[in-house]
């Protein structure tokens, strides 16, 4: 091939590459309606979830950070056992079954590797494994059920694999804009009119799949920078390499209206300053208030419905 053919062809293997990425993008899928997990196992999950005595002073449980009404929490910082406060917002759990990895620097590869971090964390619940393991066996409805679902006296792995199964549970389907795309119902021209922006300025090149986010890591302040902090869960973190600061998985947008406050460190109170921002460090872009207006429109289709396991009374 000449060289000239073989620039050719490049670039047109690379246009076709670039579209169908950009193709790729813009399909957002609906939650399934369904979701394949053990129904006993989420069940001994959720009261574990619930329970304080996994914790170091027997008052801090998952769900003290992790509400029932939305997942994630209404202080900007986490506080744990005796007043500890971290520097970190807890981000909704709801629907995280579909995120590649979970925390904002994906430490955990997936639910179940998750559970160890905020037992062992000195600020969450300062736990031991073996105190866990202990209290669990001599606990007699728990050590039957491990024994009945697990056919083997209660690990760590198994508590752990418990509390994930629970949250597998926890997606919330059925939302206004899921039942648009399943052609279920129609939204409004404003709704519309957000959707389209959010295509069209690019919020959707990081944020998008099912979750709206939860699928690549990106950085805040790709534009215009945004302020650094050392002790931020963000990649750099993990890596300590220079390029990784502020770089986070992409949060969910799913349920954001009900999520406040936002950011890694809860340092934003509203949606609509949430968007400015992200306009603003990430696309360099300064929204008029109709666009914000219609962009807060079709974030507020992305509410589920509740996940039905917390409907239900008894654990
Ligand atoms: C004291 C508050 C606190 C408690 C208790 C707590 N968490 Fe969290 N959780 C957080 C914070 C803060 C984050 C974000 C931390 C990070 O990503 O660096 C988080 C993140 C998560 C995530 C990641 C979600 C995602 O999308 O990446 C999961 C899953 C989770 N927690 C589950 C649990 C479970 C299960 C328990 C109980 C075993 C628990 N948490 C207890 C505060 C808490
Ligand atoms: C270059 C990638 C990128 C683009 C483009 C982008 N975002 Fe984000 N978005 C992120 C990252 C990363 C975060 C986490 C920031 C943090 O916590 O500091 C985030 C956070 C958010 C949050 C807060 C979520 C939470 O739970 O705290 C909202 C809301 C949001 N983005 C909406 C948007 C909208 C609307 C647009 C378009 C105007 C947009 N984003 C464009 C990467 C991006």
């Amino acid at each position: 091939m000449t060289k000239i053919g073989y620039l050719l062809k490049s670039i047109s293997v690379w246009m076709v590459g670039t579209f169908l990425s950009v193709e790729a993008q813009n399909v957002l899928p609906p939650i399934p309606l369904h979701i394949e997990y053990n129904y006993a196992k989420a069940k001994l999950g959720k009261r574990l979830f619930f329970d304080p005595k996994l914790s170091d002073d027997g008052t801090v449980s998952c769900a003290q950070c992790h509400q029932p009404q939305n997942g994630a929490e209404k202080r900007s910082v986490s506080i744990g056992i005796r007043g500890r406060k971290g520097h970190t917002n807890a981000q909704t759990i709801f629907n995280s079954v579909f995120n590649f990895r979970q925390m904002w620097n994906g430490e955990a590869t997936n639910l179940k590797d998750q559970v160890r971090l905020p037992i062992h964390n000195p600020n969450e619940m300062a736990m031991d494994s073996s105190r866990i393991v202990r209290y669990l066996r001599r606990d007699p409805s728990y050590s039957k059920l491990f024994l009945t679902l697990y056919h083997r006296p209660a690990t760590f792995e198994d508590m752990s694999d418990a509390i994930a199964e629970f949250e597998k549970a926890l997606t919330t389907p059925n939302s206004r804009f899921d039942r648009y795309l399943r052609h279920e119902t129609t939204l409004t021209p404003l709704e519309l009119q957000g959707y389209k922006l959010f295509k069209k300025i690019g919020c959707i090149t990081c944020h998008n799949g099912i979750n709206l986010g939860g699928n690549s890591f990106q950085k805040i302040g790709l534009i215009n920078p945004y302020p650094w902090r050392p002790y931020n869960p963000d990649l750099y973190a993990l890596t300590h390499r220079e390029n990784d600061k502020n770089v986070y998985k992409v949060p969910t947008l799913r349920n954001i209206a009900l999520t406040a406050p936002y950011f890694h460190d809860g340092s934003v109170p509203t949606l609509r300053e949430a968007l400015r921002k992200m306009a603003y460090h990430n696309l360099g872009f300064v929204p008029n208030d109709e666009e914000i207006r219609s962009l807060i429109a079709f974030l507020k289709t992305l509410t589920g419905e509740t996940p039905q396991i917390l409907h239900e009374k008894k654990h």
